[in-house]
């Protein structure tokens, strides 16, 4: 384990099944669809690209880049958009790939920024899901696991950029970050 790491939360065959378990929700749903997925760098990358390799039907795919944390642990509420979306989204179903919901704060402004560009329908799909600190309620679809609140990375997440290709999730111990 990383000797930053306190304890590992959800482990590599977790994940894995999780990631299995989504997989067959987003296929049977989305299977007469014409749809774009749309991943939330960069946090949900490795998420999606399991996600993607686990699913049947065939799909397009974009990025959006937002950023609402800074360096810290704690959401700032204001969410900018660094990267747009790179095409035309109108009348198209679209679902956002999330690696985590924490106060609500991102999710609930990407979804009214791309119903507001004319989505026909915009969903969401989050690996994790922090009720505990929600601040901004979000309709969320389809949640692979619903955890206490602790800051965790590994696996995508990171705290300020570093943690993120460890394969499994893990607890921040807190001395990192305070
Ligand atoms: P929200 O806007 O507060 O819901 O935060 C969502 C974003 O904050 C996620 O996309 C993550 O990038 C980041 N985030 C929230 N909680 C954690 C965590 O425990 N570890 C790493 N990143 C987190
Ligand atoms: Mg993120």
């Amino acid at each position: 384990m990383h000797k930053d790491i306190q304890s590992v939360l959800v482990n590599e065959q977790e994940i894995e099944s999780i990631v299995k378990r989504l997989a067959a929700e987003i296929d049977r749903d989305y299977a007469d669809k014409d749809w774009l997925m749309v991943g939330v760098l960069k946090g949900s990358i490795l998420f999606m690209a399991d996600l993607m390799k686990a699913m049947k039907n065939d799909f397009k795919i974009d990025f959006v880049v937002v950023s609402s944390y800074a360096d810290g642990t704690e959401s700032t509420g204001r969410v900018n958009v660094i990267k747009d979306i790179s095409q035309s989204i109108v009348g198209k179903d679209i679902l956002i790939v999330e690696d985590i919901i924490d106060s609500g704060n991102t999710l609930h402004f990407l979804d009214q920024y791309l119903r507001a560009k004319g989505a026909a329908s915009v969903n969401l799909v989050t690996l994790f899901d922090k009720p505990d600190r929600r601040v901004k309620e979000v309709p969320v679809k389809y949640v692979g696991k619903v955890i206490p609140d602790a800051f965790i990375v590994g696996y995508g997440l990171d705290y300020a950029e570093k943690y993120r290709t460890l394969p499994y999730v893990g607890i921040l111990k807190p001395e990192v970050y305070s």
